[in-house]
């Protein structure tokens, strides 16, 4: 049972980088990334799909309210920021959070973590593949190239809306052949390019840095002149003005569309054996892209829901089908441009994440040896980027967007809990020049307080009126269950927490990256944890199977 929890020491994993460097000089990954690429790196892995797709379907379910969510977020990301930040300052080697969980928790939570990623980085891009799509379609159609519908829709879409494409599909052995070929082409350019070399996607990266975020600029001032403040206190379902229309629900209805917005700032700690002073700059690079898009999303959201009416924004263009209501025609081909640039940058920065992620799994021997296969000539992790194409790739061709959306945000908020509760769980060290170092606030008092006195408020308001009468309702609808369910774990946690901050002196933010990404995580449905429970009893199986036995930690003792 303790092998299970078999921990690498930091000072040995820091002894494999020093090998691993030496490899480095002649044969490995080459160290040139500053802090200004990283944070550049950063921005590209973070405004994509999110700020240019999916805040549409938030913002409809939420009204301007979502500006709420998008803040919650970006607080819950800050705390985990900060918490990644420590140990990439610690720990600075490519695996990013599954190196850190392997240090403080040990290696089944590592295993665990690592899978989570596949889901945050390969699964991801499945939904920012889709979205490309549309957007790259939209640019074909303003050119006026038309692909035939079949060919841009995911099936099970078509086959759930029997439209168009079901209709004209050309039909073999009555398999009707509907697939998203711009989706899927984009992740064969995407798999090329990281394939031949970091240096070249880093260029390709940092331009289409600089064109997404002078559109998103150019977004919030044009769109400044188009406002009608109206918009920000619609009249909700019982003839009420407000800035939650479909009250709070509503906005937590969003939350896998605006945590997913949010994603990529953790991408950049997979690029720490690429970095020139990692210590120092990859929790500058972090920290500084999410403020940036923090900010940009704020003011983004505000503008959106300011310029039309909330529910008319679920669409899957949202930025370009405002301009488009106020017929400013010239923005919604600007914005297709930008989005498209967008998403390929965040497409890039996942793809070059994964397979360095599997390297440091390999190097463990939690993965075959070949994913650690380095290309001779490019020097990047050959053999993993292929695989990576091939998860993109492959379910490209059998799922739809809602669904990796939500996989995505749940694994992800997951593995970041794990990060938070893991910067608890190892020891605090003395402050180093030239090291980013986590300011320390004695959780002791201020976290049970805190605590109580938000339950305090909530049962004040009355949120906790018939909370457990229902519970116990058999009738009980599902997603009615696990909301309430899932809550009553989250105060429990919280309860467990104050006790162990109050013990032992825990620090302050860490505790609150954990508090605030498992709140989000109450705001799941039944469908996501049915399916993320399944993803996750998967992993244990290839764990027990193949990783368990092969682990460098177990071979080495033998
Ligand atoms: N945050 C990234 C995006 O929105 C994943 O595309």
């Amino acid at each position: 049972m303790s092998s299970l929890f078999r921990k690498k020491s930091i000072s040995s994993v820091m002894q494999n980088l020093d090998v691993a460097d030496d490899i480095n000089h002649s044969s490995g990954l080459h160290r040139t990334l500053s802090v200004r690429d990283l944070t550049f790196f950063g921005v590209a892995a973070i405004i994509g799909a999110g700020a240019f797709s999916s805040i549409g379907s938030a913002a409809a379910s939420g009204g301007p309210g979502v500006i709420v969510l998008f803040m919650i977020c970006g607080i819950a990301c800050g705390f985990t920021a900060m918490c990644y930040a420590e140990f990439a300052s610690r720990i600075p080697v490519a695996g990013s959070a599954y190196t850190y969980a392997y240090t403080s928790f040990g290696e089944i939570v590592a295993w665990i973590i690592g899978w989570a990623l596949l889901m945050e980085y390969s699964i991801g891009n499945i939904y920012v593949a889709f979205a490309w799509s549309d957007y790259f379609e939209n640019l074909l159609n303003l050119m006026h190239i038309h692909l035939p519908s079949w060919l841009t829709q995911n099936y099970r879409s078509a086959h759930a809306e029997m439209g168009d494409a079901w209709n004209n599909a050309p039909v073999i052995g009555g398999l009707h052949i509907i697939f998203d070929f711009p989706a899927l082409l984009i992740n064969f350019l995407i798999t090329w390019l990281v394939y031949v070399g970091v240096k070249e996607s880093r260029n390709i990266s940092n331009i289409m840095v600089i064109i997404k975020l002078s559109i998103i600029v150019l977004v919030i001032v044009v769109g400044i002149f188009y406002l009608d403040i109206d918009n920000w206190t619609p009249i909700n379902d019982e003839g009420v003005e407000s800035f939650f229309p479909n009250g709070f629900k509503g906005v937590m209805a969003g939350v896998a569309a605006v945590f997913f917005a949010y994603i990529g700032f953790d991408a950049v700690s997979t690029m720490a054996e690429e970095a020139k002073n990692p210590q120092r700059d990859l929790p500058r690079g972090m920290i500084y892209s999410l403020v940036i898009c923090t900010i940009v999303y704020i003011i983004v959201s505000l503008v959106l829901t300011g310029m039309a009416h909330y529910k008319s924004l679920a669409v899957g263009d949202p930025l370009a089908e405002v301009f488009k209501m106020h017929d400013v025609g010239w923005m919604e081909a600007l914005i297709s441009v930008s989005a498209v640039a967008a998403m390929t940058s965040v497409l890039l920065v996942f793809q070059m994440g994964q397979p360095r992620i599997w390297m440091s799994m390999s190097r463990d021997g939690l993965l075959p040896k070949k994913f650690q296969t380095i290309h001779p000539k490019f020097k990047t992790p050959s053999f993993a980027t292929i695989v990576t194409g091939l998860v993109v790739g492959i379910p490209i061709l059998f799922t739809d967007e809602s669904f990796v959306l939500d996989f995505t945000s749940i694994a992800t908020l997951f593995a970041f809990v794990l990060v938070c509760g893991g910067i608890l769980l190892i020891p605090r060290r003395e402050k180093e020049a030239g090291k980013f170092h986590m300011p320390y606030v004695n959780a002791k008092f201020i976290y049970p307080i805190t605590i109580v006195g938000a339950a305090l408020i909530l049962m004040l308001n009355g949120a906790t009126k018939n909370y457990f009468p229902d519970l116990f309702n058999i009738n009980l609808q599902a997603e009615e269950a696990t909301y309430k369910i899932s809550t009553l774990i989250f105060w429990g946690l919280c309860i467990v927490l104050s006790f162990f901050a109050f013990k032992r002196n825990w620090s302050l933010i860490p505790l609150l990256g954990v508090t605030t990404c498992s709140y989000l995580l109450t705001g799941m449905t039944a469908k996501n944890w049915l399916w993320f429970f399944i993803w996750f009893g998967l992993g244990l199986i290839v764990y027990f199977l193949y990783s368990r036995k092969n682990s460098r930690l177990n071979t080495e003792k033998a």
